[in-house]
């Protein structure tokens, strides 16, 4: 697909557009906010937002954690913004941006100090004429989800201090859960204090440009539509692969595994995109009613069906990095999994018989998440004999959807070798987000906050989906804790993964996709 650099300077367009997405004036309160990610990533994207006109005039931020930071709050989330790229420090927006963000000292479990805030947030009110909405933003660790949202219905937080018309939504991190019991008692404790139209599950993945895009590419193209099936469809393979380690976060992810950390949650987001029917709209009920007839058309995953790695010591980056079980605050006979693989089935007319091939994993080879749709081999009889022929090159057609990085979408077919013979060869259009639209320094949270804020679910986590995915997942942990492996750590860091999930696709006669 030759790529044509498309024109987006309309201001009138644009302006448009934004006034139509405008949420009302509000404060978001950010729980955790001493953590990592308000830093990285909630506040450059709050920033982006006010930058491009996104959001309300009358808007502020509530930092709220325990440590007392009130003097350095701001500065610090300042630094998180400009580190972050693409902000001026002398950019006009910044200084007025930043003199509404606040901060507040709590412990989250600290019932008398709910009072103190809820008088705060009256203040920043009347300061700011936020108009009594508010969004939650619970970005603590996942043992606090629970002590927050029930003091906050205890504190009739749960409803606007300014009455009907008027929001108050809570947005609540992954882990949701770590098995399908827990998912199902947070669900209740949640729905306890929240109508379900307040809640915002998140999961970051939803908001990456190139997942939305993937319903884009199927609905709005008469081209692929009807060929996604598994009348032309040999099999699926997502990979959600990263070269990264799991950065110091030991005691989380000793716990989580790669199971629970990517595959439950993000993986699932994106195999729902890829095969779910289309909708009857993009609100968010339709899109959700797809979504979980998906997940509850999936065969359940038989053990033999997965495969678990964990790395050992290796080279990333041509630089030596440490195994798993030497990672701070790791067990050193850790069971947990840093590689996950499975192959699963969709039981529906669109996909019966196509296998899924899924892996994530930890200290892979490269970062690539990528989705790859491979069609089958069309007869080649034709181009077998005589007229010295070849049939070697020809692969069958392939969809590459690039998730991240290099961005994109390619599609790989056979060619004619210029010359006197039929010989072939496979070639690929290729589709570069970069090159038709200039690079985007957009994070993924920049369109989830707006939505919230906005009250549209669509991109979130339903109650609903959440159990479906659970139900999947959790025999597969259950089977994996009453079997140890023995050979752990099973790949070496910088490589792609255990020999045993080459051996799952290779028992099928495929060969996972060199990315
Ligand atoms: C998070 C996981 O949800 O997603 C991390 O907890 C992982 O372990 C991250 O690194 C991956 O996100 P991204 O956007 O970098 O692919």
């Amino acid at each position: 697909m030759a790529t044509t650099q498309v024109n987006i300077s309309d201001e009138a367009m644009k302006a448009s557009q934004h006034l139509a997405r405008r949420p009302d004036p509000s404060i978001v309160v950010i729980f955790g906010a001493s953590g990592d990610l308000t830093k990285r990533k909630l506040l450059p994207a709050l920033y982006h937002l006010q930058q491009s006109g996104y959001l309300p005039e009358d808007f502020a931020v509530l930092g709220v954690a325990r440590r007392p930071l009130e003097g350095t709050f701001a500065a610090d989330m300042k630094d998180g913004i400009l580190s972050g790229g693409g902000v001026e420090e002398a950019d006009p927006k910044l200084a007025p941006f930043m003199e509404r963000v606040q901060y507040y000292a709590m412990n989250f479990d600290d019932d008398a100090a709910y009072d103190g805030l809820k008088a705060k947030l009256a203040e920043m009110d009347a300061k700011f004429n936020t108009q009594g909405n508010r969004l939650f933003y619970l970005a603590v660790a996942p043992e606090y989800f629970s002590d927050i949202i029930s003091f906050l219905g205890k504190h009739e937080m749960n409803k606007s201090p300014a009455g009907d018309g008027h929001f108050v939504r809570t947005i609540i991190e992954k882990p949701f859960g770590h098995d399908l019991s827990s998912a199902c008692a947070l669900n209740d404790e949640v729905n306890k204090v929240f109508d379900e139209s307040q809640i915002f599950r998140i999961d970051h993945y939803l908001g990456k440009e190139t997942v939305q895009n993937i319903l884009v590419f199927r609905f709005a193209n008469g081209i692929f539509e009807p060929v996604w099936n598994r009348n032309y469809i040999d099999h699926v393979e997502i990979t959600a692969a990263e070269s990264i380690g799991i950065e110091g976060r030991g005691p989380f992810y000793e716990q989580a595994g790669a199971l629970r950390d990517v595959v439950q949650n993000h993986v699932m987001e994106l195999l729902s995109f890829v095969a779910m029917e289309p909708p009857i709209s993009f609100g968010a009920d339709a899109v959700r009613a797809e979504k979980v007839k998906v997940w509850k058309a999936i065969l359940p995953i038989h053990p033999a069906d997965t495969v678990r790695g964990q790395y050992g010591p290796g080279n990333v980056d041509g630089k030596p990095v440490i195994g798993y079980r030497q990672e701070d605050r790791v067990h050193p006979r850790s069971q947990t999994e840093t590689y996950a693989g499975l192959r699963l089935e969709i039981e529906n007319w669109r996909w019966a018989g196509v296998p899924f091939y899924i892996r994530a994993g930890k200290r892979l080879a490269k970062r690539v998440t990528e989705i790859t749709i491979q069609f089958k081999q069309p007869p080649l009889t034709l181009f077998k004999d005589g007229d010295g022929a070849g049939t070697e090159g020809i692969k069958p057609n392939v969809i590459s959807m690039r998730i991240q990085p290099d961005e994109g979408i390619a599609l790989r077919f056979a060619a004619k070798v210029p010359g006197p013979n039929m010989s072939m060869s496979s070639v690929n259009m290729n589709f570069s987000y970069a090159d038709a639209f200039g690079a985007s320094s957009a994070n993924g949270y920049e369109r989830l906050l707006l939505d919230a804020m906005l009250g549209d679910g669509t991109l979130f986590a339903h109650r609903d989906g959440v159990e479906a995915t659970w139900k999947l997942i959790t025999p597969i942990l259950e089977a994996w804790a009453k079997e140890p492996v023995k050979d752990f750590p099973n790949y070496a860091a910088g490589t792609w993964g255990p020999a045993v999930s080459d051996a799952m696709l290779k028992a099928d006669g495929r060969k996972w996709r060199k990315l």
